[in-house]
């Protein structure tokens, strides 16, 4: 459920008209509803709240969208956040979430990230390579700190979803191997500056079907369980994120997160560790639309084409993906057609939807982009010389910039001739 809904016939985020935000801030833009991410947040926090020992730790992944106030929102109900570099953790710890709610993702964290990571005093660092657990402990040695890690295993399981967001597969470049997890836990554990308390995965993004999740959430259990019988203290279990959310509203939702809940409470029945999760879609997905205006329509030879002012570069999903995202006219048209929309930018990926059935919008007339509030402004570039647009937040009948458009001129401000020239 999100709160876009249409009053008198006009699109409205919350209690505010898109026309209006449109008409003050120019298009393109993006807008997110606070009631939706907080609505989101807080049916899943509730979904899982008594599972594993209780206390479950919500990590909002935050590479979904790293907006400040996206960021101080999920704040406010108590998330943690998955962090996968300096920057998003700068952006958590600047939104108010506390590093002991912090946990640092990721298959190439740099020297730097690592000891920026221990100077905050994170939660803890999920280690997916042998050579990062040596180098984890030498940098964390040179701190004095002793860090607590998990390590993200490859459970070697198909997780059903598109090639480029599924991370599981065995040849997959995240995680170790899980069958070498025995051997990389002992290593850890054998550096003073480590300890190893936890395991973790994480096998794609935009799931629809929970099986390869619950399967592997009975592997970490396994793992868990031997490792314990080695001697091993095991605290936490991180089972990642990745629950898919609905793109098209004429197909069937994917699971509910209380199906998710549901799943993962049969998995880890009489667990004795913390769970983790990493949702990051799930909770903002919905909560964000991207709302463009149309410069012109075009008859190809066999195509009727809208073009609209936002490209691949504002969103990405379409080109990256071959995603679906809904496309609705702002304000509702009675007439329907068929047609390409595409943005201004030149190459033909630049395409948003390809023979669409959809409302006969025209010059002048704006459209939303419905679920572009996971992936949207974080996966934009600057390509074709076009700014990074504003980012907008309503929460009733208030709203506000919460990230400005950029310009040409600042743009311009960072290249510089070369000395010679
Ligand atoms: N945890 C880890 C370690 C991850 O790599 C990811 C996403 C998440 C959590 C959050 O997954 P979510 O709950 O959002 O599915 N750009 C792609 C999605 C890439 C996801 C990358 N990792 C897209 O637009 O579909």
């Amino acid at each position: 459920m999100d709160h876009f809904q249409f009053r008198e016939g006009v699109m409205h985020a919350e209690d505010v008209s898109l026309e209006v935000l449109a008409a003050d801030v120019g298009t393109p833009f993006y807008c997110y509803s606070s009631a939706t991410i907080e609505r989101h947040f807080t049916v899943f926090r509730d979904a899982v709240a008594g599972l594993g020992s209780g206390d479950p730790l919500v990590a909002f992944a935050v590479k979904s969208n790293p907006n400040l106030a996206v960021l101080a929102t999920v704040a406010r109900l108590g998330a943690g956040a998955d962090v996968v570099s300096s920057g998003e953790l700068a952006r958590a710890l600047a939104a108010g979430i506390p590093a002991s709610r912090i946990v640092f993702s990721g298959v190439g964290k740099t020297r730097a990230e690592l000891a920026a990571g221990i100077a905050a005093g994170i939660l803890q660092f999920n280690v997916e390579s042998e050579a990062e657990i040596d180098m984890l402990a030498q940098v964390a040695a040179n701190q004095n700190a002793i860090v607590e890690i998990a390590i993200r295993i490859n459970p070697a399981v198909d997780p059903k979803t598109n090639a480029k967001i599924s991370t599981g597969g065995a040849d997959a470049k995240f995680g170790i191997p899980w069958e070498r997890l025995p051997a990389a836990f002992a290593q850890a554990a054998a550096h003073p500056n480590l300890r190893p308390v936890g395991l973790a995965a994480h096998i794609g993004s935009q799931l629809t079907d929970l099986g390869p999740v619950e399967d592997t959430i009975r592997k970490l259990g396994e793992l868990a369980r031997a490792l314990e019988a080695a001697g091993h203290v095991i605290k936490r279990i991180d089972v990642g994120g990745g629950l898919g959310v609905p793109y098209n509203r004429d197909l069937p939702p994917p699971p509910s997160p209380g199906d998710y809940a549901t799943m993962v409470a049969r998995a880890t029945a009489g667990w004795p560790w913390r769970l983790m999760f990493e949702p990051g879609r799930m909770i903002v997905g919905n909560a964000g639309v991207l709302v463009s205006e149309v410069i012109l329509t075009k008859e190809g030879a066999s195509r009727h084409f809208i073009v609209v002012d936002a490209a691949m570069n504002d969103l990405l999903r379409p080109s990256l993906y071959n995603a679906w995202h809904d496309i609705l006219a702002v304000r509702h048209k009675a007439t329907r057609t068929v047609a390409t929309v595409v943005g201004p930018i030149c190459e033909t990926g630049d395409t948003f939807a390809t023979d669409r059935e959809m409302e006969d919008v025209g010059s002048g007339d704006l459209v939303a982009f419905m679920t572009a509030g996971a992936y949207g402004a974080t996966m934009a570039s600057t390509y074709n010389s076009r700014p990074l647009v504003p980012e907008v937040m309503v929460k009733g009948a208030q709203w506000a910039i919460v990230s400005q458009r950029n310009t040409p001129e600042a743009m311009l401000a960072l290249d510089a001739k070369a000395p010679w020239l």
